[in-house]
């Protein structure tokens, strides 16, 4: 049973989602972030920047739901969130389709909890799949699709859930310039357009160029065990223009934070 969870009385200044202190380690005694904390609030797309392997895609599922902190909390909307729900979707960094379910069944996943009747959820599920740009691909099977496709199968999943937070792994890693640039901007609009729950986005990414385009805080995480070592609030006018010098100096600068992780020996030395 998915507990229901009421935005109506919610006051603006409270984060749509936040962690708090975060503390994780994986069984096997790796221990991946220290007192990590990270705000989420309403309209905004927030990005998680830092070196491979730092743990992005590690704090983006304790944020949905799937990892247990070992201590610390996450809370939407000011209430704990102990396990996945819709209202919070997580779109992976590898690609997860189900090969023996067309597109369309794919995307039906999404609802399944959901109070919908087979009309409605058919109805869902083909306009999400258009918002993709998958229109009249509905009955083609993973294995009959691009990377790319798939890709937005599981966007279009994501949407359909109507979520109130996207977390979004590489989002566009496996997808063209053109198609990326469309659905980034898609994104943007469904978020401020009002016509769905979407409050807040969540995005990592290692296209600094797209995160700079996106985002209205950047979160730095670095060092083992990681924890967020900056933050940037990118206030440039909408619609930014990756060719002007305000954003090159900007995505110069937002280069300089990346230096890579120490390496494991050298802390273990420690
Ligand atoms: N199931 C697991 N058990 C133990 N260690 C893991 C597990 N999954 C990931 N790790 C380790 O946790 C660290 C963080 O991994 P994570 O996948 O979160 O990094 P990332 O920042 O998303 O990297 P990338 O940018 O390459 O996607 C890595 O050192 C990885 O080896
Ligand atoms: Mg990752």
């Amino acid at each position: 049973m998915v507990e229901e969870i009421q935005i109506g009385n919610q006051l603006n200044s409270e984060p749509v989602l936040s962690a708090e202190n975060i503390n994780f380690s994986y069984d096997n005694g790796y221990k991946v972030f220290e007192n990590i904390n990270i705000e989420a609030g309403k309209g905004k797309v927030i990005a998680i920047i830092g070196p491979s392997g730092i743990g992005k895609s590690t704090l983006l599922r304790i944020l949905g739901g799937f990892l247990k902190p070992d201590s610390g909390d996450v809370k939407l909307m000011g209430r704990k969130l102990n396990m996945p729900i819709p209202e919070v979707a997580l779109i992976h960094q590898s690609i997860v389709t189900f090969p023996w379910m067309t597109a369309e069944d794919n995307v039906k996943l999404a609802m399944k909890t959901k109070r919908m009747t087979g009309d409605q959820i058919e109805e869902k599920a083909k306009e999400s799949l258009a918002r993709v740009g998958l229109d009249g691909f509905e009955e083609l099977y993973p294995k009959e699709m691009s990377g790319g496709m798939r890709q937005r199968v599981a966007i279009a999943r994501a949407f359909a859930a109507d979520p109130y937070v996207f977390l979004m792994d590489e989002p566009f890693a496996h997808l063209d310039e053109l198609t990326a640039e469309g659905l980034r901007q898609d994104i943007y609009n469904i978020l401020f357009s009002g016509e769905t729950p979407l409050k807040s986005v969540i995005l990592v990414s290692h296209n600094l160029t797209e995160v700079l385009e996106l985002s209205d805080e950047i979160y730095i995480l670095n060092g083992i065990p990681a924890s967020v070592v900056g933050k940037v609030n990118v206030t440039m006018k909408r619609p930014r223009n990756p060719r002007n010098d305000e954003f090159n100096a900007n995505l110069d600068m937002l280069y300089n934070y990346l230096t890579p992780p120490r390496k494991r020996e050298e802390v273990k030395k420690k």
